[in-house]
Protein backbone atom coordinates (compact mmCIF):
# COMPACT_ATOMS: atom_id res chain seq x y z
CA UNK A 1 0.00 0.00 0.00
CA UNK A 2 1.05 3.65 -0.70
CA UNK A 3 0.71 6.36 1.93
CA UNK A 4 0.82 9.88 1.05
CA UNK A 5 0.88 12.33 3.88
CA UNK A 6 -1.28 16.01 3.33
CA UNK A 7 0.91 17.82 5.85
CA UNK A 8 -2.10 20.43 6.85
CA UNK A 9 -1.75 22.29 10.18
CA UNK A 10 -5.00 21.24 11.96
CA UNK A 11 -4.90 17.67 11.10
CA UNK A 12 -2.59 15.86 8.67
CA UNK A 13 -4.10 13.10 7.02
CA UNK A 14 -3.00 10.25 4.99
CA UNK A 15 -4.04 9.36 1.42
CA UNK A 16 -3.99 5.32 1.24
CA UNK A 17 -3.35 4.06 -2.09
CA UNK A 18 -4.20 0.01 -2.95
CA UNK A 19 -5.64 -2.07 -5.69
CA UNK A 20 -8.34 -3.33 -3.34
CA UNK A 21 -8.46 -1.14 -0.76
CA UNK A 22 -11.93 -1.07 -0.69
CA UNK A 23 -12.39 -4.29 1.03
CA UNK A 24 -9.94 -2.77 3.53
CA UNK A 25 -11.95 -0.03 4.13
CA UNK A 26 -13.33 -0.98 7.61
CA UNK A 27 -10.55 -2.24 8.77
CA UNK A 28 -8.84 1.43 7.91
CA UNK A 29 -11.47 3.81 9.37
CA UNK A 30 -11.68 1.54 12.35
CA UNK A 31 -7.50 1.92 12.73
CA UNK A 32 -8.50 5.29 12.50
CA UNK A 33 -11.68 6.10 14.47
CA UNK A 34 -11.06 3.22 17.35
CA UNK A 35 -15.15 2.86 18.86
CA UNK A 36 -16.43 5.55 17.05
CA UNK A 37 -18.77 2.94 15.27
CA UNK A 38 -21.37 5.43 13.88
CA UNK A 39 -21.04 6.38 9.91
CA UNK A 40 -23.42 7.12 7.03
CA UNK A 41 -21.57 6.53 3.15
CA UNK A 42 -23.22 9.27 0.74
CA UNK A 43 -22.91 8.06 -3.04
CA UNK A 44 -25.02 8.15 -6.37
CA UNK A 45 -26.80 5.06 -7.31
CA UNK A 46 -25.03 4.35 -10.30
CA UNK A 47 -21.87 3.54 -8.24
CA UNK A 48 -23.91 1.98 -4.96
CA UNK A 49 -24.95 -0.44 -7.74
CA UNK A 50 -21.32 -1.65 -8.85
CA UNK A 51 -19.57 -0.98 -5.76
CA UNK A 52 -21.55 -0.74 -3.13
CA UNK A 53 -22.07 -4.41 -1.63
CA UNK A 54 -17.66 -4.13 -1.59
CA UNK A 55 -18.04 -1.58 0.87
CA UNK A 56 -20.74 -2.59 3.04
CA UNK A 57 -18.92 -5.88 3.81
CA UNK A 58 -15.86 -4.00 4.25
CA UNK A 59 -17.62 -1.92 6.76
CA UNK A 60 -19.71 -4.99 8.15
CA UNK A 61 -16.94 -6.99 8.95
CA UNK A 62 -15.17 -4.04 10.66
CA UNK A 63 -18.13 -3.80 13.19
CA UNK A 64 -19.22 -0.16 11.75
CA UNK A 65 -22.79 0.69 12.07
CA UNK A 66 -23.44 2.44 9.13
CA UNK A 67 -26.11 3.64 6.03
CA UNK A 68 -26.14 4.38 2.70
CA UNK A 69 -27.80 7.99 1.55
CA UNK A 70 -28.39 8.45 -2.22
CA UNK A 71 -27.89 11.94 -4.21
CA UNK A 72 -28.84 12.47 -7.36
CA UNK A 73 -25.83 11.86 -10.20
CA UNK A 74 -24.33 14.32 -11.93
CA UNK A 75 -22.93 17.89 -12.11
CA UNK A 76 -26.62 19.51 -12.01
CA UNK A 77 -27.01 18.09 -8.42
CA UNK A 78 -23.81 19.69 -7.04
CA UNK A 79 -26.47 22.29 -5.29
CA UNK A 80 -27.16 23.54 -2.24
CA UNK A 81 -30.70 21.69 -2.43
CA UNK A 82 -28.41 18.78 -1.97
CA UNK A 83 -26.95 19.63 0.52
CA UNK A 84 -29.71 20.72 2.25
CA UNK A 85 -31.92 16.81 1.57
CA UNK A 86 -28.72 15.11 2.74
CA UNK A 87 -28.62 17.03 6.08
CA UNK A 88 -32.49 16.16 6.03
CA UNK A 89 -31.95 12.77 5.59
CA UNK A 90 -29.00 12.81 8.62
CA UNK A 91 -31.47 13.75 11.26
CA UNK A 92 -33.70 11.40 10.38
CA UNK A 93 -30.96 9.09 10.90
CA UNK A 94 -29.97 10.11 14.03
CA UNK A 95 -26.61 11.50 12.91
CA UNK A 96 -24.93 13.56 15.58
CA UNK A 97 -21.38 15.28 15.91
CA UNK A 98 -19.42 11.46 16.38
CA UNK A 99 -21.20 10.56 13.04
CA UNK A 100 -18.43 9.91 9.98
CA UNK A 101 -19.65 10.63 7.08
CA UNK A 102 -18.38 8.99 3.96
CA UNK A 103 -17.96 10.45 0.36
CA UNK A 104 -18.16 7.39 -1.96
CA UNK A 105 -18.08 8.52 -5.73
CA UNK A 106 -16.33 11.33 -8.34
CA UNK A 107 -15.79 14.68 -7.55
CA UNK A 108 -19.42 15.66 -7.41
CA UNK A 109 -19.94 13.76 -4.37
CA UNK A 110 -16.60 14.14 -2.82
CA UNK A 111 -17.39 18.02 -3.10
CA UNK A 112 -20.72 18.14 -2.21
CA UNK A 113 -20.45 15.50 0.83
CA UNK A 114 -17.22 17.93 1.71
CA UNK A 115 -19.40 20.74 1.83
CA UNK A 116 -22.29 18.23 4.20
CA UNK A 117 -19.65 17.61 6.28
CA UNK A 118 -18.28 21.24 6.90
CA UNK A 119 -22.01 22.14 7.84
CA UNK A 120 -23.37 20.00 9.43
CA UNK A 121 -23.71 20.54 13.32
CA UNK A 122 -21.00 23.12 12.52
CA UNK A 123 -18.64 20.62 11.45
CA UNK A 124 -18.36 16.40 11.36
CA UNK A 125 -15.42 14.33 10.00
CA UNK A 126 -15.74 13.45 6.86
CA UNK A 127 -14.06 10.61 4.68
CA UNK A 128 -13.11 10.82 1.10
CA UNK A 129 -13.35 7.52 -1.10
CA UNK A 130 -12.65 8.85 -4.71
CA UNK A 131 -13.98 6.71 -7.43
CA UNK A 132 -13.25 8.51 -10.36
CA UNK A 133 -9.24 8.96 -11.71
CA UNK A 134 -10.20 13.30 -11.35
CA UNK A 135 -11.41 12.40 -8.52
CA UNK A 136 -8.49 10.24 -7.42
CA UNK A 137 -5.87 12.41 -8.49
CA UNK A 138 -6.92 15.82 -7.55
CA UNK A 139 -10.60 16.64 -5.84
CA UNK A 140 -10.40 14.41 -3.10
CA UNK A 141 -7.18 15.77 -1.97
CA UNK A 142 -6.96 18.79 -0.50
CA UNK A 143 -9.69 19.93 1.26
CA UNK A 144 -11.95 22.27 -1.24
CA UNK A 145 -15.67 21.48 -0.93
CA UNK A 146 -18.27 23.65 -2.80
CA UNK A 147 -21.49 23.99 -4.99
CA UNK A 148 -22.11 25.58 -8.10
CA UNK A 149 -24.93 28.44 -8.25
CA UNK A 150 -26.78 29.22 -11.56
CA UNK A 151 -24.72 32.21 -12.13
CA UNK A 152 -21.18 29.64 -11.74
CA UNK A 153 -19.58 26.97 -10.65
CA UNK A 154 -17.98 25.82 -7.21
CA UNK A 155 -18.97 29.76 -5.94
CA UNK A 156 -19.72 28.29 -2.32
CA UNK A 157 -17.98 26.44 -0.70
CA UNK A 158 -15.79 25.53 2.43
CA UNK A 159 -12.21 24.09 3.41
CA UNK A 160 -12.57 21.26 5.29
CA UNK A 161 -10.44 18.69 4.63
CA UNK A 162 -11.10 14.75 5.28
CA UNK A 163 -9.63 12.73 7.90
CA UNK A 164 -8.93 10.12 5.50
CA UNK A 165 -8.73 9.56 1.43
CA UNK A 166 -8.93 5.87 0.42
CA UNK A 167 -7.99 5.36 -3.01
CA UNK A 168 -8.90 1.60 -4.93
CA UNK A 169 -7.76 1.92 -8.18
CA UNK A 170 -9.63 -1.38 -9.28
CA UNK A 171 -12.88 0.69 -9.03
CA UNK A 172 -11.68 2.70 -12.09
CA UNK A 173 -12.19 -0.59 -14.08
CA UNK A 174 -16.06 0.35 -14.43
CA UNK A 175 -15.26 4.36 -15.21
CA UNK A 176 -16.42 4.84 -18.90
CA UNK A 177 -13.49 5.42 -21.21
CA UNK A 178 -13.97 8.82 -21.70
CA UNK A 179 -14.06 9.37 -17.80
CA UNK A 180 -10.88 7.97 -17.65
CA UNK A 181 -8.72 10.28 -20.08
CA UNK A 182 -10.69 12.77 -18.48
CA UNK A 183 -8.84 11.81 -15.57
CA UNK A 184 -5.76 11.34 -17.21
CA UNK A 185 -5.37 14.81 -18.43
CA UNK A 186 -5.04 16.01 -14.76
CA UNK A 187 -2.13 13.25 -14.23
CA UNK A 188 -0.28 14.87 -17.10
CA UNK A 189 -0.98 17.48 -15.75
CA UNK A 190 1.16 17.25 -12.50
CA UNK A 191 3.77 15.77 -14.74
CA UNK A 192 4.00 19.28 -16.75
CA UNK A 193 4.31 20.77 -13.36
CA UNK A 194 6.36 18.94 -11.18
CA UNK A 195 7.14 15.37 -12.04
CA UNK A 196 8.71 14.55 -15.48
CA UNK A 197 9.14 10.94 -14.44
CA UNK A 198 5.22 11.15 -14.12
CA UNK A 199 4.95 13.16 -17.93
CA UNK A 200 7.42 10.16 -19.46
CA UNK A 201 5.16 7.35 -17.86
CA UNK A 202 1.90 8.92 -19.45
CA UNK A 203 3.86 10.17 -22.32
CA UNK A 204 4.46 6.42 -23.47
CA UNK A 205 1.71 4.60 -22.48
CA UNK A 206 -1.37 4.33 -24.33
CA UNK A 207 -4.46 5.26 -21.80
CA UNK A 208 -5.94 1.58 -22.74
CA UNK A 209 -2.78 0.15 -21.79
CA UNK A 210 -2.02 2.31 -18.67
CA UNK A 211 -5.64 1.25 -17.57
CA UNK A 212 -5.33 -2.39 -17.62
CA UNK A 213 -1.50 -2.56 -15.82
CA UNK A 214 -2.34 -2.28 -12.44
CA UNK A 215 1.14 -1.21 -11.55
CA UNK A 216 1.21 1.40 -14.06
CA UNK A 217 -2.06 3.14 -12.89
CA UNK A 218 -0.97 2.84 -9.01
CA UNK A 219 2.44 4.86 -9.67
CA UNK A 220 0.36 7.42 -11.76
CA UNK A 221 -2.41 7.99 -9.19
CA UNK A 222 0.22 7.99 -6.53
CA UNK A 223 2.56 10.35 -7.99
CA UNK A 224 -0.06 12.92 -9.04
CA UNK A 225 -1.25 12.62 -5.58
CA UNK A 226 1.81 12.68 -4.09
CA UNK A 227 2.05 16.33 -5.76
CA UNK A 228 -0.65 17.88 -5.06
CA UNK A 229 -0.40 16.35 -1.27
CA UNK A 230 3.01 18.75 -1.09
CA UNK A 231 1.51 21.37 -3.16
CA UNK A 232 -1.68 21.77 -0.79
CA UNK A 233 1.00 21.34 2.17
CA UNK A 234 2.97 24.04 1.39
CA UNK A 235 0.00 26.26 0.22
CA UNK A 236 -3.66 25.22 2.68
CA UNK A 237 -5.45 27.96 1.71
CA UNK A 238 -4.50 28.71 -2.06
CA UNK A 239 -2.44 31.72 -1.59
CA UNK A 240 -0.01 31.32 -4.09
CA UNK A 241 2.09 28.37 -4.87
CA UNK A 242 -1.05 26.15 -5.38
CA UNK A 243 -1.60 28.36 -8.18
CA UNK A 244 0.65 26.34 -10.38
CA UNK A 245 -2.14 23.64 -10.20
CA UNK A 246 -4.32 25.69 -12.77
CA UNK A 247 -1.64 24.52 -15.42
CA UNK A 248 -4.52 24.77 -18.50
CA UNK A 249 -7.59 26.24 -15.99
CA UNK A 250 -7.24 29.47 -17.24
CA UNK A 251 -8.16 28.59 -20.78
CA UNK A 252 -9.79 25.28 -19.81
CA UNK A 253 -12.53 27.05 -17.86
CA UNK A 254 -13.49 29.69 -20.00
CA UNK A 255 -13.93 27.19 -22.64
CA UNK A 256 -16.76 25.33 -20.47
CA UNK A 257 -18.30 28.69 -19.30
CA UNK A 258 -18.72 29.03 -23.12
CA UNK A 259 -20.49 25.47 -23.93
CA UNK A 260 -22.57 25.55 -21.10
CA UNK A 261 -20.56 22.79 -19.71
CA UNK A 262 -21.94 20.51 -21.75
CA UNK A 263 -19.13 19.98 -24.91
CA UNK A 264 -16.38 18.94 -22.79
CA UNK A 265 -15.55 17.34 -19.35
CA UNK A 266 -13.34 19.38 -17.24
CA UNK A 267 -10.13 17.21 -17.95
CA UNK A 268 -10.91 17.22 -21.74
CA UNK A 269 -10.89 21.48 -21.44
CA UNK A 270 -8.27 21.68 -19.15
CA UNK A 271 -6.43 19.59 -22.08
CA UNK A 272 -7.56 22.31 -24.82
CA UNK A 273 -6.35 24.52 -22.16
CA UNK A 274 -2.94 22.68 -21.72
CA UNK A 275 -1.77 22.80 -25.62
CA UNK A 276 -2.68 26.49 -25.80
CA UNK A 277 -0.88 27.73 -22.65
CA UNK A 278 2.51 25.65 -23.94
CA UNK A 279 2.38 27.29 -27.36
CA UNK A 280 1.93 30.68 -25.07
CA UNK A 281 4.92 29.68 -23.41
CA UNK A 282 6.87 28.44 -26.92
CA UNK A 283 5.48 32.00 -28.22
CA UNK A 284 6.91 34.05 -25.38
CA UNK A 285 10.16 32.13 -25.23
CA UNK A 286 10.10 30.79 -22.25
CA UNK A 287 10.04 26.73 -23.17
CA UNK A 288 11.96 25.27 -26.39
CA UNK A 289 9.98 24.20 -29.51
CA UNK A 290 10.90 20.67 -28.77
CA UNK A 291 9.16 20.25 -25.17
CA UNK A 292 6.59 22.05 -26.19
CA UNK A 293 5.82 19.30 -28.88
CA UNK A 294 6.44 16.82 -26.63
CA UNK A 295 3.31 18.14 -24.12
CA UNK A 296 1.12 18.55 -27.19
CA UNK A 297 1.65 15.65 -28.80
CA UNK A 298 1.14 13.71 -25.31
CA UNK A 299 -2.29 15.61 -24.88
CA UNK A 300 -3.61 14.47 -28.23
CA UNK A 301 -1.85 10.64 -26.94
CA UNK A 302 -4.12 10.47 -24.63
CA UNK A 303 -6.85 10.32 -27.04
CA UNK A 304 -9.72 12.40 -28.74
CA UNK A 305 -10.72 15.53 -27.66
CA UNK A 306 -14.26 17.41 -28.25
CA UNK A 307 -13.19 19.89 -30.77
CA UNK A 308 -13.01 23.78 -30.05
CA UNK A 309 -15.55 25.91 -31.74
CA UNK A 310 -15.50 29.38 -29.98
CA UNK A 311 -13.52 32.00 -31.04
CA UNK A 312 -10.56 33.70 -29.38
CA UNK A 313 -12.51 36.71 -28.70
CA UNK A 314 -14.84 35.58 -26.72
CA UNK A 315 -12.97 33.18 -24.20
CA UNK A 316 -10.67 36.35 -23.62
CA UNK A 317 -13.92 38.20 -22.30
CA UNK A 318 -14.59 35.04 -20.36
CA UNK A 319 -11.41 34.48 -19.22
CA UNK A 320 -11.68 38.37 -17.68
CA UNK A 321 -14.70 37.58 -16.31
CA UNK A 322 -13.36 34.80 -13.95
CA UNK A 323 -13.77 34.68 -10.40
CA UNK A 324 -9.63 33.85 -10.72
CA UNK A 325 -8.95 36.63 -12.81
CA UNK A 326 -7.82 38.74 -10.20
CA UNK A 327 -8.39 43.01 -10.95
CA UNK A 328 -9.05 41.93 -14.68
CA UNK A 329 -5.51 40.54 -14.78
CA UNK A 330 -5.62 37.23 -16.51
CA UNK A 331 -3.05 35.07 -15.16
CA UNK A 332 -1.17 31.87 -17.04
CA UNK A 333 0.61 28.96 -15.94
CA UNK A 334 3.20 28.18 -18.30
CA UNK A 335 5.89 25.35 -18.66
CA UNK A 336 8.99 26.40 -18.89
CA UNK A 337 10.35 23.17 -19.35
CA UNK A 338 8.80 19.47 -18.51
CA UNK A 339 8.40 19.43 -14.75
CA UNK A 340 8.53 23.26 -14.06
CA UNK A 341 6.24 26.00 -14.82
CA UNK A 342 6.00 29.69 -14.03
CA UNK A 343 2.72 32.32 -13.39
CA UNK A 344 2.97 35.38 -15.38
CA UNK A 345 0.52 37.81 -16.13
CA UNK A 346 1.99 39.42 -19.13
CA UNK A 347 0.93 37.51 -22.24
CA UNK A 348 -0.33 40.33 -24.69
CA UNK A 349 -4.00 39.45 -25.54
CA UNK A 350 -3.47 39.28 -29.13
CA UNK A 351 -1.36 36.01 -28.19
CA UNK A 352 -4.26 34.69 -25.98
CA UNK A 353 -6.69 35.23 -28.88
CA UNK A 354 -4.42 33.52 -31.46
CA UNK A 355 -3.77 30.67 -29.28
CA UNK A 356 -7.28 30.21 -28.66
CA UNK A 357 -8.14 30.68 -32.59
CA UNK A 358 -5.34 27.86 -33.32
CA UNK A 359 -7.39 25.10 -31.27
CA UNK A 360 -10.16 25.32 -33.58
CA UNK A 361 -7.78 24.01 -36.19
CA UNK A 362 -6.50 21.62 -34.32
CA UNK A 363 -7.96 17.93 -34.78
CA UNK A 364 -11.05 16.98 -32.51
CA UNK A 365 -13.86 15.07 -32.72
N1 LIG B 1 -12.48 19.96 -4.78
C1 LIG B 1 -11.54 20.03 -5.70
O1 LIG B 1 -10.40 20.39 -5.41
C2 LIG B 1 -11.88 19.66 -7.10
C3 LIG B 1 -10.86 19.48 -8.04
C4 LIG B 1 -11.20 19.08 -9.33
C5 LIG B 1 -12.54 18.88 -9.67
N2 LIG B 1 -13.52 19.06 -8.74
C6 LIG B 1 -14.94 18.84 -9.07
O2 LIG B 1 -15.11 17.48 -9.43
C7 LIG B 1 -16.27 17.37 -10.26
C8 LIG B 1 -15.99 16.41 -11.39
O3 LIG B 1 -15.72 15.14 -10.85
P1 LIG B 1 -15.73 13.81 -11.73
O4 LIG B 1 -15.03 14.04 -12.98
O5 LIG B 1 -15.31 12.74 -10.82
O6 LIG B 1 -17.27 13.68 -12.14
P2 LIG B 1 -18.52 12.93 -11.47
O7 LIG B 1 -18.43 12.92 -10.00
O8 LIG B 1 -19.72 13.54 -12.07
O9 LIG B 1 -18.36 11.44 -12.02
C9 LIG B 1 -18.50 11.20 -13.39
C10 LIG B 1 -19.44 10.03 -13.67
O10 LIG B 1 -18.78 8.80 -13.37
C11 LIG B 1 -19.60 7.98 -12.56
N3 LIG B 1 -18.71 7.13 -11.77
C12 LIG B 1 -17.97 7.50 -10.71
N4 LIG B 1 -17.16 6.50 -10.33
C13 LIG B 1 -17.39 5.48 -11.17
C14 LIG B 1 -16.85 4.18 -11.30
N5 LIG B 1 -15.86 3.75 -10.52
N6 LIG B 1 -17.35 3.37 -12.27
C15 LIG B 1 -18.32 3.81 -13.09
N7 LIG B 1 -18.85 5.04 -13.05
C16 LIG B 1 -18.39 5.87 -12.09
C17 LIG B 1 -20.45 8.95 -11.79
O11 LIG B 1 -21.63 8.32 -11.34
C18 LIG B 1 -20.71 10.03 -12.83
O12 LIG B 1 -21.79 9.70 -13.64
C19 LIG B 1 -16.59 18.78 -10.73
O13 LIG B 1 -17.75 19.22 -10.08
C20 LIG B 1 -15.40 19.61 -10.27
O14 LIG B 1 -15.74 20.93 -9.95
C21 LIG B 1 -13.19 19.44 -7.48
ZN1 LIG C 1 -8.94 20.56 -12.87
Amino acid sequence: MQKVTVNVSRQPYQVLIEAGLLRQAGNSLRKLFGDRRHCVVVTVSPLRRRWGRVLASSLKTAKFDFAFLEMPDGERHKRLATVERLAEQLVRLGTDRKTTIIAFGGGVVGDTVGLLASLYMRGVDVVQIPTTLLAQVDAAIGGKTGVDLKEGKNLVGTFHHPRVVLIDTDVLSTLPPREFRAGLYESLKCGVIGNAKLFEEIESGKPVMLRRNAKSLGNIVTQSVKLKAQIVSADEREDGLRRVLNFGHTIGHALETESGYRRFLHGEAVAWGMIAATRLAAATNRIDLFSARRIINAVHGIGPLPSVTASGKKILRLMRADKKTTDGVIHFVLPTKIGRVEITNDIPEELIVAAVDELRESPGK
